[in-house]
């Protein structure tokens, strides 16, 4: 990994950017480095913790489980920031109090699993359907939805962690249907899942036990890596699952 952060000039102009998440472990660290670059106009850091707005960076309330406040945001975003060029959604759900990844069947549960099937899968769907109109028509565009490599079907040989193994493939499946309807809109227009590689968060923290310490990445260094890969896609790479380092991992 080099240590030279992207600038995003592949866009070509500068652009607005919204970060889903943004008081997250890497949503935080994206924020931060879309508003150190030039290319970056205004940011839209939607989250539902308060984070510190700027005079780049405004922060507003969203919550993924509630549809209204995805949809007041969007409006929010549209009044203020007009065309947006770049989402990033970089919230996820995979254990807090009421909920831990399971090891076995008889541990899944019925509510956990439709709550991880909300934030992590229906919750994207929803930034997409209601911030997808404020894109443009031409010109490169980017959604990047931050999934993980275990959503993937084929790589799976450990089995486990029923529900965000199934909302993360869910939401892979919703990336690439969106990157067709999308791509008949604007035929330069990207939609990404991305893997962040593992990465010294929350909620990463219960399971970092068996993780080499060089194998576990600082929220900036992952954040480093899905921003350069942003910068380079094409609409070639549409509908791909890539991980932090550019290459494709199956579905
Ligand atoms: N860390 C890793 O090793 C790793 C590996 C693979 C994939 N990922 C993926 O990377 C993404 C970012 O995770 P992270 O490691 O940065 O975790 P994190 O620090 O726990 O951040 C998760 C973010 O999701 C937000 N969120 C959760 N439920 C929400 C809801 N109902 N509405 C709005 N926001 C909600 C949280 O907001 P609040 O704090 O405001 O509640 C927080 O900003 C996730 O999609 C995760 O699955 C992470």
């Amino acid at each position: 990994m080099t240590s030279s952060l992207t600038q995003l000039s592949s866009f070509g102009r500068t652009i607005n950017a919204v970060v889903v998440g943004a008081s997250g472990g890497i949503g935080r660290s994206i924020t931060s480095q879309l508003a150190g670059m030039e290319n970056i106009r205004r940011i839209c850091a939607l989250s539902r913790t308060p984070i510190e707005s700027t005079n780049k960076v405004t922060n507003h309330f969203i919550d993924l489980e509630e549809e209204r406040s995805i949809e007041f945001a969007a409006r929010f975003a549209k009044r203020v920031f007009g065309d947006i060029q770049l989402v990033i959604v970089a919230s996820g759900l995979l254990h807090d109090k009421a909920m831990k990844p399971e090891k076995a069947l008889r541990q899944i549960d019925k509510d956990n699993f439709a709550r991880a099937m909300a934030v992590n899968a229906i919750g994207p769907a929803l930034i997409i359907k209601h911030f997808a109109p404020l894109m443009p028509c031409s010109g490169k565009t980017v959604v990047a939805v931050v999934s993980a490599r275990v959503g993937s079907i084929s790589d799976n040989f450990l089995g486990g962690w029923y529900a965000y193994r199934a909302s993360k493939a869910a939401v892979n499946q919703i990336v690439r249907t969106t990157s067709i309807e999308i791509a008949r809109k604007n035929h330069e227009a990207v939609v990404l899942a991305l893997h962040p590689g593992t990465t010294d968060t929350g909620l990463s923290k219960p399971f970092q036990g068996g993780v080499a310490k060089s194998r576990l990445f600082s929220p900036d260094q992952s954040a480093e890596c899905m921003l350069r890969i942003v910068d380079d896609v094409s609409a070639a790479d549409s509908g791909k699952l890539l991980s932090w380092d550019g290459s494709e991992l199956p579905y």
